[in-house]
């Protein structure tokens, strides 16, 4: 796999990926969530391919104090071979490179296959409670989803 930074006609590829890998919410519209993050750090926005193919992404920030990576994906039939383990090195990486001393992400609680994975990789789980407060809504609220996840 090959690592570099998303370009614009990545677009659809890194949306069909998200919905293969269940990263898509009611209340995030991914296309609008690609178009945030080209106005910050658009570099840090990383896409993993083979040959022709995109098969992972990771979208990676520095906001002065930790780094966050968001969208970690890798396509089903690509899994197991140390893809996603290559795309955090590399956003860890990244990070270090700017003087990011930790880095933090979100995992839902039922998740557990993917708290594996990162418990692989040294991360530990965190004593916080994760709080959030939506600003921008993508798409008409629908009151019968559980935002738990504001991410
Ligand atoms: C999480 C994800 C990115 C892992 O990608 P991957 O390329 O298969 O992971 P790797 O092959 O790099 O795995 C690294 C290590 O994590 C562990 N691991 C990976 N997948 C695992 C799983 N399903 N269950 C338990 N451990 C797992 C393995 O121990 C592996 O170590 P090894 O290389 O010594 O075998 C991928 O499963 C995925 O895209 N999941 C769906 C999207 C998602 O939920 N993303 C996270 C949002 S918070």
């Amino acid at each position: 796999m090959k690592i570099r930074a998303f370009q614009s006609n990545d677009e659809e590829a890194v949306v069909a990926l998200w919905q293969a890998c269940g990263l898509t919410r009611p209340w995030n519209d991914p296309r609008a969530d690609i178009a945030r993050k080209l106005t910050e750090q658009p570099e840090l926005f990383l896409v993993g391919t083979v040959g022709a193919e995109l098969v992972a992404t990771a979208m990676v920030g520095f906001d002065g104090h930790r780094g966050w990576v968001y969208y970690l994906a890798v396509s089903p039939k690509h899994r197991k071979q140390s893809f996603g383990r290559a795309l955090m090195q590399q956003a860890e990486h990244l990070l270090m490179e700017r003087g990011c001393p930790k880095v933090n992400l979100a995992v839902r609680s039922s998740n557990s296959e993917v708290i594996e994975f990162y418990r692989q990789l040294g991360y530990v789980q965190d004593e916080v409670v994760s709080m959030g407060k939506r600003l921008i809504h993508d798409q008409t609220p629908n009151p019968s989803i559980n935002t738990d996840a504001a991410r």
